[in-house]
């Protein structure tokens, strides 16, 4: 029989090998395992469970919720607020940080989380996901704010997502490269099924919303327009294109296969940096994706570099396969402003 690795066991030789996931962190990336398990129960139970279709309630963003929002948004903050190794929680969900009541002690992590991403493909069985990112507090006072979680994306401390799709994977870091484990609905475990993940420096795939072309800036237009002309233009190679509309499902091809990811900015809204949520969208994507030999930047500088002024602040993103990563980066710092 061959050896099944569980997610404890995995973590529990990870600390005895490395030394980096003290026991608060590895209760923290065993409770959070766990509410995904119980959210993709949900997400598999689709229309007989009652979870799709709007909350007809709208988050911090403006955005219309799904139920299933904030279902996983619930089932998050249950699962991890009395365990003791968590300071306190933020979420695309909620305005404000939730700090862990005072009848539960302390610990020193604090959890950000998407509970749901890729909410617009809930309701047609699509491929979604709930994505977290792991930071420390650095002040060890009781009290804790807004601030303590305003840290850059280099200081995480663990960070990854679960995918509810044909199967459902967890895909975690702890800084010392990407693992997948797949969850074995019968005996209800996650099974270690990918170490050591590693993206191909070179990709002929690319992942955009196309529909944006007008509004983009120059630099991502000619990228695109290259990749478009194929082998007949300057790359001298044809490309595909897949845009799942979940950044889990469009990263999770892109560990497993390589190729590039974009929400870059747009005239849209010309005030925003970008779409997507710097702190707990892509700052633990781009953990995965540089832990897995990936490039993650907003077209101009690393995106764990960036340092956050807000909790829900957002950012431009291009991230996957390094050298396309590369090229668009260097035609927006050609590009000057
Ligand atoms: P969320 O559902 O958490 O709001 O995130 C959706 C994000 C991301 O997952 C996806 O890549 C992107 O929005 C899709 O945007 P478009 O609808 O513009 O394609
Ligand atoms: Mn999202
Ligand atoms: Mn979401």
């Amino acid at each position: 029989m061959t050896k099944r690795i569980s997610l404890t066991r995995y973590l529990v030789e990870q600390q005895r090998e490395h030394g980096h996931i003290p026991a608060q962190l590895r209760l923290l990336i065993e409770v959070v395992a766990r509410a995904c398990k119980h959210i993709a129960i949900s997400v598999n139970k689709g229309a007989l469970g009652e979870v799709l279709g709007s909350a007809g309630s709208e988050n911090v963003q403006g955005e219309v919720q799904k139920k299933l929002d904030i279902i996983a948004n619930e089932v998050l903050i249950e699962a991890n607020e009395w365990g003791g190794h968590l300071a306190a929680m933020a979420s695309e969900e909620m305005d404000s940080i939730h700090v862990v009541p005072n009848r539960y002690p302390q610990g020193e992590y604090l959890l950000l989380f998407d509970p749901l991403d890729g909410s617009s493909n809930i309701d047609v069985n699509v491929s979604i996901g709930t994505i977290f990112s792991v930071l420390r507090k650095v002040t060890n006072n009781r009290g804790v704010s807004e601030e303590d979680f305003l840290q850059p994306g280099k200081q995480q401390a663990a960070a990854g997502y679960c995918v509810f799709g044909p199967q459902s994977t967890l895909v975690l870091t702890v800084g010392e490269g990407v693992a997948m484990f797949t969850l074995d609905r019968e005996t209800g475990s996650w099974v270690l099924t990918q170490e050591n993940v590693q993206i191909p420096e070179d990709t002929k795939e690319f992942a955009i919303n196309m529909s944006n072309m007008r509004h983009w800036d120059a630099p991502v237009r000619r990228y695109i327009d290259e990749c478009l002309a194929g082998k007949e233009g300057p790359r001298g190679k044809d490309f595909n294109m897949r845009w799942v509309a979940s950044m889990v499902a469009d990263v999770h091809r892109i560990l497993t296969r390589g190729g590039v990811f974009m929400y870059p900015w747009d005239q849209r809204e010309p005030d925003k940096p970008g779409k997507l949520r710097l702190m707990y969208e892509a700052n633990p994507m781009s953990f995965l994706i540089e832990q897995a030999g990936g490039m993650a930047t907003n077209g101009r500088q690393r995106i764990m570099d960036v340092v956050p002024g807000k909790l829900h602040e957002r950012v431009a993103v291009v991230l996957g396969s390094k050298n396309e990563v590369q090229r668009v980066t260097e035609y927006h710092l050609e590009t000057t402003h």
